[in-house]
């Protein structure tokens, strides 16, 4: 279904020469559309000209009746320099159908909200342009989690996953509030966990794994990584170090890794993540050796 393909009006909207110069394409698009002035062969030979981009966008809403069923809806937007997938998205939602849902909120791949499954891969689509993508682009929510509406998905299990490997400092000696002082971090102690400490908890890793979808349990690369960077920070005791250690080898640990790589290749932030669980499964191996 497009939603492009609107009905044609009879009258046609007055055009001042002038203003239209100084229109961006999209104003210039819409005000085209709202006249009549497109229509699917236009629509075609725009696309081909760079003028507009072809979006499929995955649509699903379980509490519309005729919207139950999973389907693809088509939008064409007008395409400017430097767009993003998240731009041609909340276009489509503001001037074509408003009932068009997924989350969003810095634009600037920091809150982690916009990953989605863009032509067959997990991206931030505030971080992807849409000059990069072969057309018709394809958006679907991300894999192997239960759908909400559209583009939304329910992240209720990663951030479970997250939170049970305890994602925060731990000092058995914490001194009393009153004495409180500062946790000094030594520079080559802050290099190593520099890049675990960026992760935005967007979820494409997790959704990208093999194991993770066959195995509801597996703690998951952004778990396993957020665990890595305390387990790696030199202010953690040695006691500690090892509670965290016998969360991350147990079952569902960090022995389910396979080294496959594909977290890694998805991370926007560029975590080496599979490098990061191998570390942890050699930490893990040196904790258990014993000499006689
Ligand atoms: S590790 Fe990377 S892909 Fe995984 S949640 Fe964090 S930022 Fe996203
Ligand atoms: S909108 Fe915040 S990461 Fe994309």
């Amino acid at each position: 279904m497009s939603t492009q393909q609107q009905e044609p009006e009879t009258q046609e909207a007055p055009e001042d020469p002038e203003m239209k110069g100084a229109q961006s394409p999209q104003d210039r698009r819409l005000a085209e559309k709202e006249s009549g002035a497109i229509d699917e062969e236009s629509e075609k030979k725009a696309e081909l000209e760079g003028e507009t981009v072809h979006i499929k966008v995955f649509r699903y809403d379980p509490e519309v009746e005729g919207k139950q069923e999973p389907r693809f809806d088509d939008f064409h937007v007008p395409f400017e320099k430097g767009m993003t997938v998240l731009d041609a998205v909340i276009y489509a939602r503001d001037e074509y159908d408003s009932s068009l849902t997924f989350r969003h909120s810095c634009r600037q791949a920091v809150c982690g909200s916009d990953a989605f499954f863009i032509n067959g891969k997990q991206r931030l689509a505030c971080k992807t342009q849409l000059s990069e993508l072969e057309q018709p682009v394809r958006i679907e929510p991300l894999p192997h989690q239960e759908v909400v509406k559209d583009l939304v998905v329910d992240m209720g299990h990663f951030y479970d996953q997250m939170h049970a490997v305890e994602p925060y400092f731990q000092d058995e000696d914490t001194p009393e509030v009153s004495d409180l002082e500062e946790q000094h971090q030594s520079p080559e102690n802050r290099e190593k966990i520099k890049m675990s400490s960026r992760c935005i908890w967007c979820g494409a890793c997790m959704s990208s794994c093999n194991i993770a979808a066959g195995d509801n349990q597996y703690l998951g690369p952004a778990a396993i990584n957020k665990a890595y960077k305390f387990a790696m920070d030199d202010r953690e005791s040695e006691e500690i170090k090892e509670h965290r250690l016998r969360i991350l080898e147990q079952e569902h640990g960090v022995w389910r890794c396979q080294t496959q790589f594909s977290c890694t290749e998805v991370c926007p932030k560029d975590i080496p993540l599979t490098e990061h669980i191998q570390e942890l499964k050699r930490e893990a191996v040196k904790k258990n050796l014993k000499f006689w």
